[in-house]
């Protein structure tokens, strides 16, 4: 038998198992991995919340899966193996969805940047996820320090913009104590929204006595506190107004009394 031919049998066998397989494992012969790109390239997470970067492999076969952080080159994790100390940074694998999720706990601002999937492949290929990091503001509207007469009522208002996962409550502490710890609502605090993304606590104060001076913190579950001082005046002065330095002249103060008196007297009529 001339080599030729014995050449061109072998092909023709080779071709009959190649179909074969194909018929008996569909997809067999185009076991190539490639990236479901439905999966987002851009992916904004809020200070403090996790952060899902997604990787959706398909026909992956015996290769690995790769995650890097493009701003130091550093390796985060092959396959299931995390190649970082900071144990805030997983991946987590999803067999039926083929997906390779790299799991941020704690985002912090310095996450911001792009991670890179990428399969062990040959050719290698690889796919760029963009991590966006907002952080809300959290502000007590009006000065740090509040003064006030003993008797009369103050509005705190702790106003948090920019967030993207609303907090579930937000605390006021007074003298270290949770005073008013206030879902939704309370007899003294209210929530209200302003679309698209901010958040007005209220807590009122209906008659400051000497009790109520101090610090109070406003503090939106998952995200950072910020706090004003009161300061409630007896008529005579408190020690802090004696130094010199944040004297609030008497007779300015004697003036708005008796603006407040006028008002109220004109809201009696
Ligand atoms: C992702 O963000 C980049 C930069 O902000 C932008 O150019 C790109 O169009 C975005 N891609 C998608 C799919 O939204
Ligand atoms: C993957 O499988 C192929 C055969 O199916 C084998 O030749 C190769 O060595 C395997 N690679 C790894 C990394 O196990
Ligand atoms: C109040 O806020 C200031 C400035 O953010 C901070 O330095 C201070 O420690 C806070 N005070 C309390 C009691 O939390």
């Amino acid at each position: 038998m001339e080599a030729a031919t014995r050449l061109r049998r072998i092909y023709i066998v080779f071709g009959i198992l190649w179909t074969l397989t194909e018929s008996i494992v569909p997809g067999a012969r185009s076991m190539i991995p490639s990236f479901d790109t439905s999966s987002p390239v851009n992916v904004t997470a809020q200070v403090g919340s996790y952060a899902y970067l997604t990787c959706r492999v398909r026909n992956l076969g015996n290769k690995s899966v790769s995650w890097i952080r493009k701003s130091d080159a550093h390796l985060l994790a092959v396959d299931k193996e995390s190649f970082i100390a900071d144990t805030r940074i997983i991946v987590v694998h999803s067999a039926v969805h083929d997906t390779w999720t790299l799991q941020i706990r704690g985002v912090k601002s310095s996450d911001t940047g792009d991670y890179e999937c990428q399969v062990s492949s040959e050719p290698k290929i690889s796919r760029i996820v963009s991590l966006s990091v907002v952080v809300p503001t959290i502000e007590i509207k009006g000065d740090p320090d509040i003064y006030v007469m003993a008797g009369s009522s103050v509005n705190l208002n702790c106003v948090i913009t920019g967030y993207i996962d609303e907090p579930a409550f937000v605390l006021w502490r007074h003298h270290g104590k949770e005073t008013v710890q206030t879902v939704i609502s309370s007899d003294s605090t209210q929530i209200r929204r302003q679309p698209p993304d901010v958040l007005i606590s209220s807590l009122k104060i209906s008659s400051a006595s000497h009790d109520s001076a101090g610090v109070y913190i406003c503090h939106p579950t998952s995200l950072s506190p910020t706090n004003v001082t009161l300061h409630v005046l007896n008529g005579e002065q408190p020690a802090a107004m004696q130094d010199g330095q944040k004297s609030l002249s008497p007779s300015i103060n004697g003036l708005s009394l008796s603006l407040s008196i006028c008002l109220l007297a004109l809201l009696l009529l």
